[in-house]
């Protein structure tokens, strides 16, 4: 009989991806997805640390559980519960004292025990509460080993971790705690589960990680010497089917010459690279330990429109970084308006507890923040409309891989990772169709079949 897993996914799509392979590993247990919690056999948390009150969050989502759980039982049922990812790394044990009626906690190093821990936990009686099973180890046995390969969903375009954790300890960040060292993923494995989705129909393939670009290949026993993501991605480029490729997230200091080479080779590297930035002052720039200079970011940018003179870029900001004063907000401002980006994620900072910048002086007031947030996000939108009317009446080609609203309507991505959508197209799902864009809406296109159009232009002056 088939059970119910729902999988509520929050953060990165480091977490999108670990919710899909968590899916893997309990398929063969009879678990199948579903979208809400309601009588559900299995519902799992995949959480975020990186804002603000996540912790919180996930507590009032649990307390929510709770009920259904209770649901569940008073039916004669039983809901296994299970919180996973970075609030479950850096909380787990507070989450097993503060919600004893969760049954597993896991971190992201650990899902591929999740069979191991499901069936543990289905041998204690129901609800006895702190009989929840906590596993937030770092194991030596990297968790790829343990992983079946990958369903496709079929959509044509597929995330592929390729490198985790992250070593660079910006002074802002949770994610070198949450998810620790850096590590690669052997050339060999990534390769394979390239093929592996090119073979089930995926066009696009998508390599993630928190720094992906720290991706370092070992030199292999025939000799062959150390490669980074640029060798990657050619190596990729090469197999059967795979029409695009892109990257995330990257760090500006791992751009090397061979990955900037590379988006001048590779024709199927999208033209769209999200490279955070976080602030464009110096001062500020130290202080967060990113390793680069403003001018360096900028010299970077257009380096890369050399190599690649197509290519848009989006980023990350983080406004009121502590000791940040208005003068490095204007440097910010500026650099924004020197290099120009299609989209970006701003956000006030916000200190988490364990990272050094949250001890440091000079806390910027909120409503500062709110105001520096305010203007920022002002210019970039203003940015990213122009990018978008910009592209009406141009030819795109976008991946559908989205029902649409209407019937016949199908919704599918850019190479700028702009939402598209276009009627009567409803067979082409899963392809790569050249869109003529008629009409930049708020934050999407629509547009038409630039081989339809032609046809009907046709048939009129025939
Ligand atoms: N690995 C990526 C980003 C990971 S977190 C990188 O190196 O850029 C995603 C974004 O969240 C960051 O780019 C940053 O802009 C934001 N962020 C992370 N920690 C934050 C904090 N403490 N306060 C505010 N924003 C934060
Ligand atoms: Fe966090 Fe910095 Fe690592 Fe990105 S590079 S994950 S912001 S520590
Ligand atoms: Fe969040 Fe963890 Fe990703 S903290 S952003 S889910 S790495």
């Amino acid at each position: 009989m088939t059970k119910k897993l729902c999988i509520k996914t929050y953060g990165c799509q480091m977490n999108v991806y670990d919710s899909a392979r968590m899916a893997d590993v309990l398929a063969p247990l009879g678990y199948a997805p579903v979208d809400g919690p309601e009588d559900a056999d299995m519902v799992i948390l995949n959480t975020c640390h990186i804002r603000e009150k996540a912790a919180e969050k996930v507590f009032s989502e649990l307390g929510r559980l709770r009920h259904e759980k209770a649901r569940k039982e008073e039916a004669g049922g039983r809901m296994v519960l299970a919180v996973a990812g970075c609030v479950a790394q850096a909380e787990g044990a507070e989450i097993l004292r503060r919600a004893p009626y969760v049954d597993i906690v896991l971190g992201p190093h650990t899902y591929h025990r999740l069979p191991e821990m499901v069936a543990r936990a289905a041998r204690v009686a129901p609800s006895r509460p702190g009989a929840g099973l906590l596993d937030t180890e770092f194991p030596v046995e990297p968790k790829f080993d343990h992983l079946p390969s990958p369903s496709s969903d079929g959509t044509g375009s597929a995330f592929l971790s390729i490198q985790e954790g992250c070593d660079k300890f910006c002074t802002f960040c949770v994610v070198p705690y949450t998810r620790g060292a850096e590590y690669s993923r052997p050339p060999s494995d990534v390769l394979d589960e390239a093929r592996i989705l090119a073979g089930g129909g995926v066009r696009e393939i998508t390599l993630i990680g928190q720094n992906v670009n720290a991706w370092h290949g070992e030199p292999t026993k025939g000799g062959g010497g150390d490669w980074g993501l640029g060798g990657l991605i050619r190596e990729v480029a090469a197999i059967e089917g795979i029409e695009r490729i892109r990257y995330t997230t990257s760090h500006p200091a791992d751009m090397d010459e061979d990955l900037i080479a590379a988006h001048r080779d590779v024709p199927q590297l999208m033209p769209f690279l999200h490279l955070p930035v976080q602030s464009g002052s110096d001062r500020i720039l130290a202080a967060m330990n990113r390793r680069h200079t403003a001018d360096d970011y900028r010299a970077l940018a257009e380096k890369l429109r050399i190599a690649r003179p197509d290519l848009a870029l989006s980023s990350d900001f983080i406004v009121g970084f502590p000791g940040e004063t208005d003068a490095d907000f204007e440097e910010t401002l500026s650099l924004v308006r020197d290099v120009g980006f299609i989209q970006a994620y701003s956000f006030k900072y916000s200190p988490r507890p364990g990272t050094p910048a949250a001890m440091m002086e000079g806390q910027v007031p909120e409503p500062v923040m709110a105001e520096r947030l305010a203007t920022l996000q002002e210019i970039l939108g203003r940015q990213q409309d122009a990018f978008n009317r910009a592209c009406v009446g141009r030819v795109l080609p976008v991946l559908f891989d989205r029902p649409g609203r209407h019937p016949g309507q199908l919704v599918g991505r850019s190479p700028y990772m702009q939402p598209v959508h276009a009627d009567g197209v409803a067979s082409r799902y899963g392809e790569v169709v050249d869109l003529k864009i008629a009409e930049a809406l708020p934050n999407s296109l629509s547009g038409v079949p630039a081989d339809g159009a032609e046809a009907a232009a046709g048939g009129v002056s025939a």
